[in-house]
């Protein structure tokens, strides 16, 4: 059950306001300032909680690549086979005739997920790629 609200005034030079007040308009209508205070605090929350220690993160690397460079898929399969503990899922889509964008999904402790990310984007032939990660809420140190 979400906590009741609770107001508070914030201050803050005007410029910075303003540039604050174009970032709610571009999020859409629906969104007003405290819609927007309230995301970017929970956004740096789950950030600050991704960098402790024992902490278990869900993660999600999107990657592109062209799927005749050398044996590249080869070397990804590889990867993802050795860490199969770590990830639960992957989607393939085919772009184009040469184009690839795989999406894969990892879980575990925060440095491990962020290690199996850098192999996969640091592999020959992986065009570009982002990790983003959120919590489970859970402790994997008890
Ligand atoms: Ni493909």
């Amino acid at each position: 059950m979400a906590s009741e609200l609770v107001r508070f005034s914030v201050a803050m030079p005007e410029d910075l306001l303003m540039d604050f007040d174009r970032l709610v308009s571009k999020r859409g209508l629906a969104k007003n300032r405290s819609e927007v205070v309230r995301d970017l605090v929970r956004e740096a929350l789950v950030e600050e909680r991704c960098a402790m220690p024992g902490v278990e993160v869900m993660g999600t690397l999107t990657i592109t690549f062209d799927h005749h460079s050398s044996d590249l898929q080869d070397k990804l399969h590889a990867i993802q086979h050795e860490y199969f503990g770590n990830i639960v899922s992957s989607m393939h889509v085919h772009l184009d005739a040469h184009g690839c964008l795989e999406v894969i999904v990892l879980r575990g402790e925060a440095e491990l997920v962020q290690d199996i990310a850098n192999l996969i984007l640091g592999t020959k032939g992986v065009k570009n790629g982002k990790l983003v990660l959120t919590t489970t809420g859970r402790s994997l140190w008890g």
